[in-house]
């Protein structure tokens, strides 16, 4: 998104260099040092058009460019074309924006009328919500409120996984080792080790596997016990997420599990067969992908059971038919990249043009620095144990830093789980995430603490201040020295910053935009004396901080955290 000052640098230059002034906007940047300029354009992207070495195309635009209303120098630097804005008038108009709009500077309604499905989360029913679930469901969060943010219907999914085979193995397991009644009481961690005994017994007897396929046909078949085991096992797992699930502060708009589909995937067989894209391949049930070479995709087993895949076509089909989306996003790990890639060629292959609004965002693992959390229950590390130990150590660090703190509990709350969401969004998704305590919780690095914290600072210079917010009767102009300015210049990026995240599915561009303004605030408020005896310039410097609190609590929501106002 371009500003009226970028406008005009695309204005200057397409009228010099014979351009659309469009295709101009987007390459303007700006330049890491504002010594070299407030605005740059790299002339590499104009040479091939103007036939002409970039630094000299530089040298000539700066002759041609006349400064104007915004800008009030050109200057040739290289194959760079640099430009200084008129400061007063953008300091003037940035602040004057923010101050307008509040809460909802930033926002926009480019998406009106067009819905994002997010399909995110989706933790697997009788397994516990383990810490590689976490990604998926912070980063679709963040993803979710930025498309809202942007004007979209977002129609956020957790497509759970309530279907499949686990659940005959547990039947199996109940049937060899549980005693009494299964019901609702028995535990997740019961669950669990029923899970990983079966899981065992199936390597050292085979008849174990082929008992558990009988089940997961009865269940298929509505079998009345193994419908109600099957509900029990819901249960059991729909309370642990609802915790869970309230801790972040995550809703969706449609919870439909893999089950929800059940009743719709003899269609979407009949229709793949129908527009002949199946074979039979020992006695399944295939999409054959080889000419794109993939390997095949089973839609239905040799003993007729259902399968992920059919689950996930059915499942596509009628969100299509249902939300009719502009885009369809999967947030699941990279673990299953080949998957979707077999996914979305099906999904083509039955002639669905929307098939190419469907992407698979991709995310990297994510793990702890060695022995960072204990694994109490079994083998997987349960995101509810991260919360509450990440909620405890910073109850800890609040009763030694600031032990009068009203509200002690609601912000080591907000802090705690803050931390573990921010450490998730901090690096682009696709990399690995290395959960490491007390990196983590430092409430003086590049963290959620250090940015809540900042917030809460600045909160606090406000109360301190005492009068109305926001001032009234402002002279902005009054806002001149560079540290001033840089702030500023980082507020103004705000909107763009929110759509370049939202196009590109990159939350972590709002987190690390975040740290660039907490760092220039700061410079800002350790160079000059907000509240002094000049009058005029205390609410002008009022009027920034209050700016500044407006823009960290709003990209704080954005990545799904709370913003408190003290700490
Ligand atoms: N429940 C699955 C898993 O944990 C992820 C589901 C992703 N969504 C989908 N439509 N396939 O692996």
């Amino acid at each position: 998104m371009s500003n009226p000052f970028i406008e005009e640098i695309a204005q200057q230059v397409s009228d010099a260099a014979g351009m659309a002034p469009d295709a101009l906007t987007d390459l303007v940047e700006v330049p890491p040092d504002p010594e070299m300029g407030d605005y740059a354009l790299p002339c590499f992207a104009l040479a091939k058009t103007l036939r002409k070495a970039p630094d000299r195309i530089a040298e000539e635009l700066a002759q041609k460019v006349a400064p104007g209303e915004r800008i009030s120098r050109v200057r040739a630097v290289g194959p760079y074309l640099n430009f200084f804005v008129n400061r007063a008038d953008f300091v003037q108009k940035t602040l004057s924006e923010i101050l307008a709009k509040g809460r909802d500077y930033g926002q926009g309604e480019e998406g009106a009328g067009k819905t994002v499905v997010i399909d995110f989360s989706h933790p697997n029913i009788a397994k516990p919500f383990g810490i590689h679930h976490l990604r998926s469901t912070v980063i679709g969060n963040a993803l979710r409120n930025l498309f809202r943010a942007l004007g979209y219907t977002v129609v956020g999914i957790n497509h759970l996984g309530d279907w499949g085979s686990q659940f005959a193995k547990l039947i199996v397991a109940w049937k060899r080792w549980g005693s009494g009644e299964f019901t609702e009481d028995i535990s997740i961690e019961t669950l669990l080790e029923l899970y990983v005994r079966i899981h065992e017994e199936i390597e050292n007897d085979p008849d174990v596997e082929s008992e558990a396929s009988e089940w997961f046909r009865r269940l298929e078949n509505q079998d009345p016990e193994a419908q109600n085991m099957w509900k029990v096992c819901c249960t059991i797992s729909y309370k642990e997420f609802d915790r869970v699930y309230r801790m972040l502060g995550i809703a969706f708009e449609s919870i439909a599990g893999e089950s929800f589909y059940l009743d719709k995937m003899a269609e979407t067989l009949g229709r793949l067969e129908k527009k002949g894209l199946t074979q039979i391949s020992e006695g399944a049930t295939i999409v054959d992908l080889s000419p794109w070479d993939m390997p095949p995709m089973i839609v239905r087993r040799s003993d007729d059971a259902s399968l992920y895949a059919t689950r996930d076509i059915a499942a596509a089909e009628y969100r299509w038919q249902t939300y009719a989306f502009d885009r369809m996003l999967y947030v699941v790990d990279v673990a299953q990249t080949l998957y979707f890639k077999q996914l979305f060629k099906a999904l083509e292959l039955m002639g669905y043009h929307w098939s190419r609004k469907c992407t698979h965002v991709v995310f990297g693992r994510l793990r702890f620095k060695d022995g960072g959390m204990s694994t109490r229950r079994g083998k997987i590390v349960f995101l509810e144990d991260v919360l509450n130990r990440a909620v405890e150590l910073t109850r800890k660090i609040i009763e030694e830093k600031n032990p009068d703190l009203p509200d002690k509990d609601e912000v080591a709350r907000d802090v705690g789980i803050g931390a573990v969401i921010y450490a998730d969004l901090d690096s682009r998704r696709m990399r690995d995430v290395v959960f490491d305590w007390d990196e983590v919780l430092n409430f003086n690095g590049e963290t959620g603490p250090y940015v809540q914290y900042t917030h809460a600072r600045y909160c606090s210079v406000l109360r301190r201040y005492g009068k109305a917010i926001p001032p009234s009767d402002v002279d902005l102009s009054l806002l001149t020295e560079p540290e001033t300015v840089a702030v500023v210049k980082r507020l103004e990026q705000f909107p763009s910053r929110i759509r370049n995240a939202a196009g590109t599915c990159e939350p972590s561009l709002i987190a690390s935009y975040l740290i660039e303004l907490c760092t220039e605030a700061n410079r800002f408020y350790n160079t000059h004396r907000v509240v002094s005896e000049d009058e005029a310039l205390t609410t002008a410097r009022i009027a920034l901080v209050y700016a500044i609190t407006l823009v960290l609590a709003g990209g704080l929501r954005l990545l799904g955290m709370k913003a408190p106002e003290r700490m």
